[in-house]
């Protein structure tokens, strides 16, 4: 499901988060009022400060908000990787042993936001673009495989027993110590791939496009990978309009920038997803460009696919437009769909009249500078 009904009034939880993501929504929220759209935008707490002082980088004030609102926006989160000392402290500070986890991927999973919907495509007149004329869409799966959440470090001795028993190939790290190795489970379920990759044939089948790729690595990864190989076979029968298209993740790396134009919508497990939707984004323009939307039955988060770059925060330096073309996202899930198009026609005619510009594109307009341009052309 990638459109809800429209509704008289909305509820849309504001999510700023940390460093930029605090600017480019405040350039986003003159963007929507510009728009009129009847909501009211609810701001809910999130990011590494409430981690530092709460213990919980998304508290449950905040999960209680998003169950009770149409939509979200988020900025941005600071993740750092664990085993910070900062983390330690607090780890120290707290006496129990919390482990960070990114807000953004809980959110993901907690609410089954299982579309990752990225679309990438390049604004004429972008001096960022990779090449003219792109116009991708990447589907990534968003709540299971490599971000599980199932991981070891160190590995707890029954699983080295259990896995020294069934598995063949582990023999040969099952003479280490529990302590000198770690594992991550790729876990994939045939219900989640079939959300997925049902999702992007929709789509395709909706916005008339003509083929959809599966994105793999199913020729190493047998289980998990073969399983979403499988699972789309399956699905794409009942889409005998759509071509069905397959292809290994490191090779499609390669392809895409020799020929983006042979790809239209792309479908990933969330791993795979991620990486390449970076790819996509900096063909048409970077991460100034990349919008996201994290979408389930009930709830959709809208996001920029970048994060807090600690190193530009309180600069109001950065590009907006991502936020704003998840924003303009936001609208079309919404089902305000003029209203998403004026958002769209206007960002993209700021874009070609090229005199307002953020930094990354030459300029050096500020955050809000861009925004104001933008909302001006509505
Ligand atoms: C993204 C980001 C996130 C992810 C990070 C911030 C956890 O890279 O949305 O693509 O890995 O999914
Ligand atoms: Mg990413």
């Amino acid at each position: 499901m990638l459109e809800n009904q429209k509704k008289d009034s909305y509820k849309i939880a504001w999510l700023p988060g940390d460093g930029i993501g605090i600017e480019v929504l405040e350039a986003t929220k003159i963007v929507l009022d510009k728009v009129k759209l009847n909501a009211e935008l609810i701001h809910g707490d999130i990011g590494w400060e409430f981690w530092k002082t709460e213990g919980d980088a998304l508290p449950q004030r905040t999960v209680d908000l998003l169950k009770n609102v149409d939509a979200a926006m988020f900025g941005a989160i600071t993740s750092k990787p664990v085993k910070t000392a900062e983390e330690e402290l607090v780890i120290e500070l707290k006496g129990r042993g919390l482990i960070y986890r990114s807000p953004i991927v809980r959110m993901r999973q907690m609410f089954d936001l299982y579309t990752c919907l990225r679309p990438c495509k390049s604004y004429p007149g972008n001096p960022l673009n990779y090449k003219e004329n792109i116009d991708l869409v990447v589907f990534r799966e968003n709540t299971e495989d490599l971000y599980s959440g199932v991981e070891f470090n160190p590995v707890p001795q029954e699983l080295v027993d259990i896995l020294s028993k069934i598995s063949k190939p582990f023999s040969a790290f099952s003479s280490l110590q529990t302590d000198e190795f770690a594992v991550s489970c790729k876990i994939n379920t045939k219900r989640g791939s079939e959300k997925i990759i049902k999702a992007a044939f929709e789509f395709a089948r909706k916005h008339n496009r003509k083929k959809v790729t599966i994105v793999h690595k199913a020729n190493v990864v047998r289980a998990t990978d073969g399983l979403f190989l499988d699972v789309a076979k399956e699905v794409a029968k009942n889409y005998p309009d759509i071509i069905f298209d397959e292809a290994n993740v490191d090779a499609i790396t390669m392809w895409l920038l020799k020929n983006p134009y042979n790809y239209d919508v792309l479908v990933a497990p969330n791993l795979y997803g991620d990486i390449i939707s970076d790819l996509c984004a900096q063909m048409v323009g970077g991460l100034g460009f990349g919008c996201s939307g994290n979408i389930g039955e009930r709830l959709a988060v809208f996001e920029p696919t970048h994060g807090s770059a600690p190193k530009y925060a309180g600069m109001y330096k950065v590009n907006p437009i991502a936020t704003i073309l998840a924003a303009k996202m936001m609208l079309d899930w919404l089902g305000e769909t003029e209203k998403a198009q004026l958002i769209e026609n206007a960002t993209a005619a700021v874009i070609k009249e090229g005199k307002t510009r953020t930094y990354d594109m030459g300029g050096n307009a500020s955050t809000l500078e861009i925004a104001e341009e933008i909302a001006k052309k509505i």
